[in-house]
């Protein structure tokens, strides 16, 4: 039970790595807190104007989330850790990203760093829900609706998908839920701004705070 604890606990402190803050300040950008949606975050740190940074965000945003569980399952196998290991660092991680003990507890929306849970919990899930974000993405142009429709979609595809591509497992599809949930719940400023047609598109650098 112990190491379980600390494999969770290590998730949350990888999930708190802020790379949207990182990279600005390695790179000589302005923080990502103090313009656009004050969002730390790859789609903000693109209103830089920045393409690389932005990407390297969203990489590393992504990875935390994918290494973290990957390892997370991994130690579960090899070590004979509890079953909540795996469910357990897939939510810290994502926890971490959110409440990041590095930034005061202010972090991000989490939409990389839930991508790179759903790859590690199935590469076919991680893929189908990047392809919904990346459809809605390049339709309508918003970041954030695509961020809500996928979260929206990607229990759906874990519950029916689990049939044919992956195996099914209760705490599993209970943690996307809670992911899914606590990401949209993240995103009311957007929905507001998405309701009010005042939303950014992706690339515009127009102030939206
Ligand atoms: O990545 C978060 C995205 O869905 C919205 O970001 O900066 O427009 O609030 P932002």
């Amino acid at each position: 039970v112990l190491s379980g604890l600390v494999v969770v606990l290590l998730s949350y402190l990888a999930g708190s790595i802020p790379f949207a803050v990182v990279v600005s300040r390695l790179m000589g950008l302005k923080d990502p807190r103090t313009f656009g949606s004050g969002n730390p975050g790859a789609t903000n740190v693109l209103r830089t104007g920045n393409k690389t940074a932005a990407i390297l965000t969203l990489l590393g945003d992504m990875a935390k989330g994918l290494v973290a569980v990957c390892a997370a399952g991994y130690l579960q196998e090899s070590q004979g850790l509890p079953d909540w290991v795996f469910p357990a660092s897939a939510l810290a991680v994502f926890l971490g990203h959110l409440y990041p003990l590095f930034l005061k507890f202010k972090g991000g929306k989490g939409v990389a760093t839930a991508l790179g849970v759903l790859l590690a919990i199935s590469p076919w899930l991680g893929l189908a829900t990047a392809a919904t974000w990346l459809i809605v993405a390049y339709a309508t142009r918003y970041s954030s609706l695509a961020a809500l429709l996928a979260a929206v979609f990607a229990p759906l595809y874990h519950i029916f998908g689990s049939n044919v591509a992956w195996e099914r497992d209760t705490s599993v599809t209970l943690a996307i839920f809670i992911i899914s949930a606590l990401l949209i719940s993240r995103h009311g400023a957007n929905i507001q701004r998405l309701l009010q047609g005042k939303e950014s598109r992706i690339g515009e650098k127009k102030k939206t705070r």
